[in-house]
Parts: C-alpha cells; structure tokens; sequence
C-alpha cells in the first residue's frame, strides 16, 4: 500500500514537472549559456577588422568592415554576454572588439554612428566605468552625430546624398535610435545642447513621421530650404503605406528610450500608442511578419528582439502587465528550437528567421547581428536580476 502511494506521488511530480514550463531564469540561463559558446566561436573565426553581420546564402559567415551600420552590435552583444556571465575572456573580446571601432570617430559618418557607438563604446563604459577608455570616443561621436541636426527642419540628416535617390535630406524612423547615443553624451557631460537636439528631433519625428493609427512611414524627405516635409515613403518596407515590422520596432523603442531617458510624458504617450497598435496587430506568436500588410508568412525575428526589449522597458515605465507579457511570450518563442541555433550550428549567431532588406532580396530569413544584441538586452531587462 504504501509502495503504491509512493509510486503514485512520484507520478505526479514528475507529471508537474514535466508540465511546468521553464522558468524565465532558466531560459535566461540556457540562452546566455548557448550565448557563451556561440559568440567564442564567432570571434574565432574573425580579426578586428572584422564584424559578423550575417550569413550568405551559400550559408557561409557574411562579415562587414567597421563602417557597416551594425558593426557595434558584436561587441555589445559579447559586453552583455559578459555583463550575465562576468568570464574575463569575454569581457577581453569585448573590450577588443569595441576599441576597434575607434577610428569611426575621425571619418565621415552617417545617423548609424549612434547604434555603432552606443552598443559598444555606451556598454563598456556602463559596465566598466572605465572613464580613460571609453568616453572620449562617446562624446565625439555624439558632437558628430549633432552636427547632421538641421535647425529649420528640426531633425537630424540620416544619410547624405545618394545619386540614386532625389531626397534632400532623409530621415528614417531607424534614426530615433541614435538619440541614446545624444541623451548618453549629454548626460556625461552636462551638455544640455545635445539633450535639445534629440528631444527637438523626436518631436519632429512624431509629427510628421506617424499616421493616425501611430504606423510610421519609414522615411521623411524634408526640404533643406524651409524645413517642410517633401516626401513620405518606404525604404525597406513592403510598399509606401505598409507598417513595416523593423521600422515599427524602432519607433516603439526609439519612444520608449526618449521617455525613459528624458522623463517626458509626451514621448511616453507615444509609446503607449505604438506599444497599442502592436499589441492588436501582432499574430498569436508574438513574432511580427516582416511587415504588417505583405501577404506571405515571411517573420522577422529581429523586429522581435527589439520589440521585446522595448515592450520591457515600458513595462517598467508604466507597470502595465500586457507590455510584460507580450515580451515574455516574444522571448519565449525566441528561445524555442524554432528560432534559437544548436550550439555550434549558424557560425555562432543565435537566432534564425531576421529579415535585413526584403526589396533589395538582401538578408532574407537568415540570422543578423542586432537580432542577437537587442534579445540578449530584452532578457537581461526582463530579470534585472541577472544583470
Ligand atoms: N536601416 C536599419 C534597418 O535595417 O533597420
């Protein structure tokens, strides 16, 4: 008899466990783990000169020189790796792989310097406190990305004149990302005109660049003679009038980290609305198409990524629990065999199925660099614990 009973508890808490689904710690360690191995792997298989950006379609490991847009994201990646584990090895790659993009700083750049600084050179410093190192870099890669703010317009320039494009000075939503590198800046050095120059810039960006739904077009054309709005368009996205899923994580977290940063309830009020707008659109999953009104079932975990770590964050602004959970179940799915690589599988990326640039048939369904760095942050967000 009571063998019986014994059997029969034993039963059930193997059932219970066995059911339980695994606790967020846990995944955040299992990840983090995988994490360790695969960015060791990654690093071994490149130089400084070097920064992973992709794979190719032959499936071979796509890399970029330090002027590509997303060359930050390696060692930002490796410093939040770091910030979880505390292994000296990683933080020594880290700390490689940022101060190699040092002379970034005395070249011509674009609005990106801000996701290539601020990834790395804004997490070293964050982590490290490492003043001598890091924030001489930090501040003039800030004072360079205010020199492309255009007073009459209000914004700053994302890129310069391309020959193929009749746009007078662009800006894309994506450039709401770089103001962290400005309210970082100026929050180090008491410098109040950099602070004005993001704050001026996100509330241009949320007149013109929304619908009254909060989608946001991809690109603003704005007039360089009297500031005003000559073009709204895709870039990226599926068509003029699409909510492109990237772009619309970029102004969800863009809007998110103004208000975080600057304490200002109109930026909080405009994430609330994109936050809304996604939470009705988003499939069941929590995984966006990589756009909203493409046919076809083509997802784009990078817009994820960045949309949980987001969705964390203002969480913790608003302590609104539907923000939370809808992180919690992107993460979930990222994490899944679904999405996430075997260990030693995809050179040493970690998440599968991104969309780089679908028009230009460039980066379609394959791992990209940011994806990783923005669903390492959400995790390390979502249990402030293991930071
Ligand atoms: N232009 C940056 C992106 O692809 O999101």
């Amino acid at each position: 008899m009571r063998l019986l009973y014994l059997l029969a508890v034993l039963s059930v808490s193997l059932y219970s466990c066995a059911d339980r689904p695994e606790s967020m710690e846990d995944l955040t360690a299992r990840v983090f783990n995988l994490a360790e191995s695969q960015y060791s792997y990654l690093a071994d298989q490149l130089d400084e000169s070097r920064f992973p950006r992709s794979l190719n379609p032959d499936g071979t490991l796509s890399t970029s020189d330090i002027d590509w847009w997303c060359s930050g994201f390696f060692a930002g990646s490796l410093w939040y790796i770091y910030e979880y584990g505390r292994s000296d090895s990683t933080k020594a790659l880290a700390d490689r792989f940022t101060l190699a993009l040092e002379p970034l700083v005395d070249r011509p750049v674009d609005h990106d310097i801000g996701f290539q600084i601020e990834s790395s050179f804004g997490n070293a410093l964050r982590l490290t406190s490492d003043s001598t190192r890091y924030e001489s870099v930090i501040v003039d890669a800030a004072v360079k990305l205010a020199e492309r703010f255009n007073p009459v317009a209000g914004v700053t320039r994302s890129w310069d004149k391309k020959k193929k494009y009749d746009w007078e000075f662009p800006v894309i939503i994506d450039n709401m990302m770089n103001l962290e590198l400005l309210m970082n800046a100026a929050r180090l050095f008491g410098d109040d005109e950099l602070r004005e120059v993001a704050r001026t810039h996100a509330y241009t960006t949320m007149k013109n660049h929304f619908r009254p739904d909060y989608s946001t077009w991809h690109l603003v054309d704005y007039s360089i003679e009297d500031g005003s709005v000559r073009r709204k368009q895709t870039h990226q996205g599926f068509s003029d009038d699409s909510m492109w899923a990237r772009g619309e994580a970029w102004a969800l977290y863009g809007y998110t980290m103004m208000a975080e940063w600057d304490g200002n309830d109109d930026f909080l009020e405009q994430a609330r609305h994109i936050a809304d707008l996604l939470l009705e659109r988003l499939p069941e999953d929590g995984i966006p198409y990589w756009d909203f009104d493409c046919p076809g079932d083509l997802r784009d975990a990078s817009a994820a990524a960045i949309m949980a770590s987001a969705f964390t964050r203002l969480h913790t602004l608003t302590k609104d629990v539907r923000y939370r959970d809808m992180a919690e179940k992107q993460l979930r799915k990222l994490a899944s065999p679904e999405y996430l690589a075997e260990k030693g599988g995809l050179h040493g990326f970690l998440l599968k199925h991104c969309v780089g640039n679908y028009p230009k048939k460039s980066e379609v369904d394959v791992p990209l660099s940011y994806a990783d760095y923005y669903f390492l942050e959400a995790l390390l967000r979502f249990n402030p614990q293991a930071e």
